[in-house]
């Protein structure tokens, strides 16, 4: 077996810090310690990086028909691009079709997937539609294809939304066999009838997309669903939070001792609702729901974190180009919702979090690599430094300052959500399960790498 030694670098997990060096062999870490004593095949210096695990975006979209169109990475360009991020595994999301059964969406989804991703990918399975068969596959999907996470939508009516009712039933399925309920938090009826309104008074800019979608939309739905799963008992992972509204609800169900894990996303806590002033139509690069909020939000985010209510950092990857975007020129309801930002998770997240002294070093591992993989079962296979976790390691440079660039991304979409930023630490080198895939702006793994992640049951 090929051994791989790593010499001189800090090792960061998501609670300690150490000079270490690392032993690699064939896929796995085999040793970690102070001057380890072996003949490797390859000794690699890290003096003056971090050597943390690989990343884990636990909330992407590749390959998504949505909107009238699909957005625009797919498995094989998302994945290197999030590689090149530091970004070893993701969690995408695949989407039962209404009217048809779970097992049809796993498998459209596994299929766009294999022999694509270059990187490690597992699925949460989107329920639109709990109806008596969906009701007989929890089970097998969570014990025989490790997707063990369900995401339910509160809002998009007529095609994802699914009622209250059929929350409780997924719900109460999904408990009985250790699974984990997910949820986009808005009120989609709310959100529909200021769409309405919006349209009929003219008003069609992006901006009155974030109009349309106010915080009370955010908050009240993720109160419901708390109060829903503490009615019966169950734990909640609420995907992609925005606001202090939604957040004071978290805090609410904290009193009573309940469950409620919190995802944010990086451009929820370095932008705000500013970007929608931008001139002409530029705004439709940040139309995504929820939308983008007001600095106070992001603060209070930013305390969330502090405080231990937010507990994974995730990205939302949607892109789409802006002749996509387009589709919605006349009218914001027709842009097709998302962003591009899987490549950038981690250097911001350092760069905006660490330096700027809002996370330690610690917490910005545990937000980004360790707590997802805890949360989706697949800790300590990934997630961690430790003897026997697969070798996905990230030796991150801190010191490089570089550009945000839309020139010089990875990600299929002609625009960046981050253009002209300047960020401080850089991906230098990255191993995939033992082997080197990027280095030095380099990838150096092909199309089809990367394995399918069956996951374990919540908390096993
Ligand atoms: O605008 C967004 N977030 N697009 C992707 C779908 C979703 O709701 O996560
Ligand atoms: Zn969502
Ligand atoms: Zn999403």
């Amino acid at each position: 077996m090929k051994k791989t030694l790593i010499k001189n670098g800090t090792v960061v997990t998501a609670t300690d810090t150490a000079a270490a060096d690392i032993l690699i062999e064939g896929e796995k870490i085999a040793a970690i310690g102070r001057d380890l004593f072996h003949s490797p095949d390859t000794t690699v210096d890290a003096t003056g990086c971090y050597v943390i695990p690989g990343g884990i975006d636990a909330h992407t979209h590749l390959d998504l028909p949505f909107m009238g169109t699909s957005s625009s990475d797919d498995f094989e360009t998302g994945t290197r691009a999030a590689l090149f991020g530091g970004t070893t595994s993701i969690i995408d999301f695949a989407f039962q079709t209404q009217g048809r059964s779970l097992k049809e969406g796993l498998a459209t989804w596994r299929e766009k997937a294999a022999g694509r991703a270059i990187a490690d990918y597992g699925f949460h399975i989107a329920v639109t539609d709990f109806n008596p068969t969906v009701h007989q596959e929890v089970r097998d999907l969570i014990e025989k294809d490790g997707v063990t996470s369900f995401k339910t939508f509160m809002a998009y009516k007529g095609a994802l939304m699914i009622d209250d009712k059929q929350m409780i039933g997924l719900m109460n399925e999904v408990k009985k066999w250790g699974g984990l309920v997910t949820v986009h938090a808005e009120n989609g009826d709310l959100a529909d009838s200021l769409i309405q309104q919006n349209c009929e008074a003219k008003n069609l800019a992006p901006k009155f997309h974030a109009l349309s979608r106010p915080e009370i939309v955010e908050s009240e739905a993720t109160g419901r669903a708390i109060d829903i799963a503490y009615a019966g008992g169950h734990p909640l992972y609420v995907v992609h939070m925005t606001c202090e509204g939604a957040l004071n609800r978290v805090r609410e169900a904290t009193k009573r001792n309940q469950t409620v894990l919190v995802e944010t996303c990086v451009q929820y806590l370095l932008l705000d609702d500013s970007v929608y002033e931008r001139p002409g139509f530029e705004g439709s690069k940040w139309v995504m729901s929820p939308p983008i909020r007001k600095p106070k939000d992001q603060t209070a985010l930013w305390n969330g974190i502090d405080q231990g209510l937010v507990h994974t950092v995730a990205t939302d990857h949607c892109p789409f180009c802006l002749d996509q975007k387009a589709m919605g020129k006349d009218d914001f309801s027709k842009i097709p919702n998302g962003a591009p930002g899987i490549e950038h998770r981690m250097e911001l997240m350092h760069s905006e979090g660490v330096v700027k002294n809002r996370i330690t070093l610690n917490r910005f591992v545990d937000l980004n690599c360790t707590a997802p993989a805890k949360i989706f079962g697949l800790y300590p296979k990934k997630g961690s430094l430790s003897v026997g976790s697969d070798a996905d390691i990230v030796i991150f440079d801190p010191k490089v300052q570089h550009t945000i660039s839309q020139s010089t991304h990875h990600m299929r979409c002609d625009y960046s959500a981050y253009e002209g930023w300047k960020v401080q630490g850089k991906v230098r080198t990255v191993y995939l399960r033992g082997t080197c895939a990027i280095d030095k702006g380099q990838v150096l793994i092909g199309k089809g790498f990367g394995q399918y992640l069956p996951r374990k049951k919540f908390k096993e």
